[in-house]
């Protein structure tokens, strides 16, 4: 099954992305998680995307397209693929197309998480994650069990995005609205834009998202 997570800035994309990793053993690729470890290793791309991310803005098609083609062709990815922020761009979206074209891939749904934009200040200023595995939580809405302990390995440090400052993320916003959002009509055009409702809560996203895939699959076997 190979799925694309759409929705803006803290939507819920890479939360409800580690989830149908975990329910259905397909493979999160995160566009957002490679460039952060690109930064945080200091190599060149990592070090020409650092200042574009801290802008809010997008990094160029290029780049992302081809951290993607080296990705989808590996072994990991062969019982299929959720891609979380990617494509995020018309041209992203065609060369993804072509990419899946050229591998005898097809694309079985796109879950857009349609979201209230002001209440997700709230979500991505209080996000953090574990600094050791990248296990996330949230100031109010996902706590660790045992306060300030990682329940995934009992780290006890955690760490903050860069990008998360309240002036970055209107960037981001920005940038969802005017680059992303036009790619929302070229996957209804082609009957695979299925919408979910990204404010309910975790368990309840999780549950329309399995219902969205089991009737892309039964509208899949029909054809
Ligand atoms: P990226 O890392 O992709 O960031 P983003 O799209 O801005 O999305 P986020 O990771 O902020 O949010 P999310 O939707 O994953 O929400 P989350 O699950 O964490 O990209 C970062 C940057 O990299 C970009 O700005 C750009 O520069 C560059 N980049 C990446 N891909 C690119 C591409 N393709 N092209 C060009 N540039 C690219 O949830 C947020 C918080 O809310 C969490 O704390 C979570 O616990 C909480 N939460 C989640 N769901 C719920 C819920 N239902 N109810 C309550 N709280 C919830």
């Amino acid at each position: 099954m190979n799925i694309i997570l759409l929705g803006p800035p803290g939507a819920g994309k890479g939360t409800q992305a580690k989830r149908l990793e975990e329910r259905h053993g397909i493979v999160q690729l995160s566009t957002g998680d490679m460039l952060r470890a690109a930064v945080a290793s200091g190599t060149p791309l990592g070090r020409e995307a650092k200042a574009i991310m801290d802008r809010g803005e997008l990094v160029p098609d290029a780049v992302i397209i081809g951290m993607i083609e080296d990705r989808i062709g590996a072994a990991d990815c062969a019982r299929g693929f959720i891609l979380d922020g990617f494509p995020r761009t018309v041209a992203q979206a065609e060369a993804l197309d072509a990419m899946l074209a050229e591998r005898d891939l097809r694309l079985d749904a796109v879950i857009e998480l349609a979201v209230d934009e002001s209440a997700l200040v709230e979500r991505i200023a209080g996000r953090y994650t574990c600094a050791k595995c990248g296990a996330g939580y949230h100031d109010r809405f996902l706590q660790p069990r045992v306060a300030g302990v990682c329940d995934q390995c009992g780290s006890t440090e955690f760490v903050r995005r860069n990008d998360d400052k309240a002036e970055t993320v209107r960037t981001r916003f920005g940038a969802y609205r005017n680059q992303t959002a036009p790619i929302l009509p070229y996957y209804r055009a082609r009957g695979l834009l299925r919408s979910v409702d990204g404010m309910a809560d975790m368990d309840a996203v999780s549950a329309a998202i399995d219902r969205e895939l089991s009737l892309s699959e039964a509208v899949g076997n029909r054809h």
